[in-house]
């Protein structure tokens, strides 16, 4: 029997079908397991289910001379060295798809909180500093009709192009090879969405965001590492941009005593851009049909891009 890894307790039942035919470990408790004890658990795994909270890199994988298979429960892989593991002849696993609506959900949800200052307004009423109806307060951003840059236009910038269709707003998408700084001028909101390389990392920093229009709002639903975050809490600081919305930071989770958090007209989230039960559900399906294809040497049906 295939001995597997999984690096977190899933609650899913696609774990209950894989348990049926593999002798399953899995790291217990809420948290990630720290380098020494994933160190220790992958060492006679013939596959591993991690998360993006895992990384899998050479050492690690020197340390695993059985593994067969990394299926990672995420659409984004730069948690995993796909170098090191196509050296090693280990294919990679991901779960594209099947979040792209849940994410462009959230970005919206992004989008609308930033612009219309929910969390401000929420504050304001739970401190009681919510006196009357107030001609000039909490006064915020138009979205209908405001000009989105997608930054990143795969599957989900796509998704939330359709979403902004709703709201009449002009769509500028800002693929590889376009001028991001010239997209940044025009945008009245950025939405990123490009997956976090040595090519994007910083990809928006203290330029960038002085390229940006004042007053944009930026919303951050795909990689803490696509931003500068100092350079975030200077525009924030200076007025230069009105909001910035991030389900994603660098690090992650974000300690509370990060000076980003003083920033003003900041709203973060953890990482929720696929947390809904369905596509969780989803998810550890297609992680599960990629880990149990691995470890009989098929093809996986969602092998990680450029793989
Ligand atoms: C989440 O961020 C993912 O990559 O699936």
């Amino acid at each position: 029997m295939a001995r597997v890894l999984l690096t977190r307790s899933l609650p899913f039942d696609a774990i209950t079908t894989l348990e049926a035919d593999h002798d399953v470990v899995t790291h217990p408790g809420p948290l990630p397991p720290d380098r020494a004890t994933l160190t220790h658990l992958i060492a006679d795994a013939d596959g591993v289910l991690c998360l993006l909270t895992d990384r899998i890199d050479a050492t690690l994988l020197d340390a695993a001379p059985r593994l067969r298979v990394v299926s990672n429960l995420a659409v984004g892989t730069d948690n995993v060295d796909l170098v090191a593991c196509a050296a090693r002849g280990i294919p990679v696993g991901a779960t594209p798809d099947v979040l792209t609506e849940a994410t462009a959900d959230l970005t919206f949800a992004l989008i609308l909180a930033a612009a219309r200052r929910l969390a401000d307004g929420e504050r304001a009423v739970r401190a009681g500093d919510w006196r009357t109806w107030e001609p000039a307060g909490w006064l915020g951003a138009d979205v209908h009709g405001a000009t989105l840059a997608i930054v990143g236009a795969g599957r989900i910038g796509e998704a939330v192009a359709r979403r902004a269709a709703g709201f009449a707003m002009p769509v500028l998408r800002v693929g590889r090879d376009d001028d991001l700084h010239a997209a940044l001028g025009q945008a009245d909101i950025v939405s990123l969405h490009a997956p976090l390389t040595n090519a994007t990392r910083h990809l928006i920093d203290a330029r960038a965001l002085a390229a940006c229009k004042p007053g944009a709002i930026l919303v951050n639903t795909a990689r803490g590492g696509l931003v500068d975050q100092v350079a975030l809490a200077a525009a924030l600081h200076a007025g230069r941009l009105a909001a910035a919305a991030l389900d994603v930071t660098d690090p992650e989770p974000l300690p509370v005593t990060d000076p980003l958090l003083d920033a003003p007209n900041l709203l973060v989230v953890p990482h929720i851009g696929s947390a809904t039960r369905g596509t969780r559900e989803r998810m550890v399906s297609i992680a599960v049909a990629n880990l149990v294809a691995g470890l009989t040497g098929a093809p996986l049906p969602h092998p990680a891009p450029g793989t």
